[in-house]
């Protein structure tokens, strides 16, 4: 069965958050993933039968935009998905005419980094200390990409 790329609403955000739980040690609550869904926001989910597998959100502003959250269900990691919607995210950027292309991804994450790597981004900084984890803090790492 083809998975299936649309844009998520804000009743999707129960269906969001198990899959946000399951994919991220430092997930987001459903009050943030409710604010996922203003004019300046591209949010997609990917389905196959009706079961949300994963999604992104991104924030745009004239020709920017930041990817805020990109996640995958386990269950359904390794299997491209993350790259369909990686692909899907470019596609709606070109229609709105967007160039520059942002995000900050925690230095541990290297399936994460190596993701955005294929896709063109190129590491352009780093933020000490950026992120809290179970034992103190690490460094942010900043990506970028310029269509
Ligand atoms: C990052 C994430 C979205 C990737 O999704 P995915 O569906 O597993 O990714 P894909 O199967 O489409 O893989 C695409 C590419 O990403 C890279 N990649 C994905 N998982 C990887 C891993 N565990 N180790 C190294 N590279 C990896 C590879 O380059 C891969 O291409 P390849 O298979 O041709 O080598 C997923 O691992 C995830 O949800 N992680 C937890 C949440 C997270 O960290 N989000 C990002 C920070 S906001």
């Amino acid at each position: 069965m083809s998975l299936l790329l649309r844009p998520l609403v804000f009743d999707d955000r129960h269906v969001m958050e198990p899959v946000e739980q399951a994919a991220h040690q430092h997930p987001w609550s459903v009050a943030l993933l409710a604010q996922s869904f203003s004019e300046r926001n591209i949010s997609v989910g990917a389905w196959r039968e009706e079961q949300l597998l994963g999604y992104f959100i991104a924030d745009t502003i004239l020709d920017e935009s930041t990817l805020l959250n990109i996640c995958v269900h386990p269950c359904h990691q390794g299997r491209g998905v993350g790259g369909e919607l990686l692909h899907y995210y470019f596609e709606q950027c070109a229609l709105r005419h967007i160039k520059y292309h942002y995000l900050e991804v925690r230095a541990s994450n290297q399936a994460a980094q190596a993701l955005y790597a294929r896709y063109g981004y190129v590491v352009s900084g780093r933020r000490r200390d950026y992120y809290p984890t179970p034992c103190g803090y690490e460094d942010a790492i900043l990506m970028q990409l310029t269509k």
